[in-house]
């Protein structure tokens, strides 16, 4: 059996990590196609390397670009990518531009697509990425969730039984594989953070690209760095609109992207985690850190019922949620958050439709 996996951007990475491996031991032939919607070493290469993989066969070069663009030009250069491959499955994580674009060429090519974290819904349709979730999900062969409420999210919106699997989350058989490797980069004390700080990542574009709401949340983050540090690895985008708002960031340490495992490192060193990512919010669940997410909606439900995550749109309430929170040990693991996920994902490739 042939794999053909598709990833783009950062949070793609440590989901195809497991797959790939878990594949790899199955000795099934495997293709990686980079799309190159990230190409900055440290939103790219780096990750690979953390993630002990080897740099993918193809890398399609796309760059950055409107939505439209960016799209169509994977769409352009995955086809011929496609049909020289042939593989038996097209397999496409999580909800970035470059998932729904290979989805919709692989349909249309008539190879069978598996979706890596279907089901996943924020319920905004202002999120380019919850317009990208449901059309791959319509689109995509096979479902493979990663929560029970992704299950029965599909079926409520009319998936038939045979196409839905729940297998688990992949981010967190990463998360496992890494995170010991993670701890011993030091990169918490390296960069004189201490204990106890708080971690913060945003680029929600709902978050950055306004620079009044953007101000607000800055402000509310200048607040806890009076009382404990508050380092911010920033996105490129988030970094250029700080600069363009001439937004001051009084004790806040910001920092370039980090790597994978510098952020797990800052993750499970932390008081606290402040974020707008999906990724970050299920990596802190799963090491037991309080996270407040700046957000009225989730994807990942289960982190909050869990106790483990709040939404709190609202950035004057920051400050006092950071010094109410405490870690949670054990952390909790919602079902299927146990390692196994990939070795499942695996296995319902290779059984579906007999
Ligand atoms: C994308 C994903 C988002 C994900 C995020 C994580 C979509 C719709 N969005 O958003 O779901 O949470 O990645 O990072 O697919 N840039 C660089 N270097 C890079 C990549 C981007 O400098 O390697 C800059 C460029 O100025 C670019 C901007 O970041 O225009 C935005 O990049 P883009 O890939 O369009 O979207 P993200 O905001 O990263």
């Amino acid at each position: 059996m042939k794999l053909l996996h598709v990833v783009g951007a950062r949070p793609n990475f440590p989901k195809l990590a497991p797959v790939w491996r878990a594949a790899r031991h199955e000795g099934m032939d495997q293709v990686v196609v980079h799309t190159g919607q990230h190409y900055d070493d440290a939103m790219s290469a780096g990750f690979f390397r953390d993630l002990g993989m080897q740099q993918p066969e193809v890398n399609l070069d796309v760059g950055s670009g409107t939505h439209a663009a960016q799209t169509a030009r994977v769409m352009e250069r995955f086809e011929p990518v496609l049909v020289s491959e042939a593989p038996d499955w097209v397999v496409v994580y999580g909800d970035v531009n470059s998932t729904v674009a290979a989805a919709l060429v692989a349909v249309k090519l008539h190879r069978r697509v598996a979706h890596v974290e279907a089901g996943l819904r924020s319920h905004d349709r202002a999120m380019p990425e919850e317009i990208n979730r449901i059309v791959t999900d319509r689109l995509s062969d096979l479902l493979l969730t990663p929560t029970r409420s992704a299950d029965a999210t599909l079926r409520a919106e009319g998936e038939p039984e045979r196409e839905i699997a729940f297998v688990g989350n992949v981010m967190v058989d990463a998360l496992l594989f890494a995170v010991e490797r993670a701890r011993l980069t030091q990169f918490r004390r390296k960069i004189g953070a201490g204990a106890g700080g708080v971690v913060v990542t945003l680029h929600r574009p709902s978050n950055v690209d306004d620079p009044a709401r953007l101000g607000e949340i800055i402000a509310a983050l200048r607040l806890v760095a009076e009382e404990r540090p508050v380092v911010f690895p920033a996105h490129p985008r988030t970094r250029a609109r700080l600069e363009a708002a001439h937004i001051a960031m009084g004790a806040i340490q910001l920092l370039p992207p980090v790597s994978y495992l510098e952020m797990l490192d800052l993750v499970d060193g932390s008081h606290a985690v402040i974020t707008d990512s999906g990724g970050v919010q299920v990596e802190a669940t799963a090491l037991g850190v309080p996270c407040l997410t700046v957000r009225d909606t989730t994807e990942w439900p289960e982190t909050v019922s869990c106790g483990a995550n709040q939404l709190l749109y609202d950035p004057t309430r920051l400050a006092a949620a950071v010094r109410a929170v405490h870690r949670l040990v054990p952390p909790p693991r919602p079902e299927g958050w146990d390692g196994m996920a990939a070795v499942r994902v695996i296995d319902c490739l290779r059984t579906f439709g007999r």
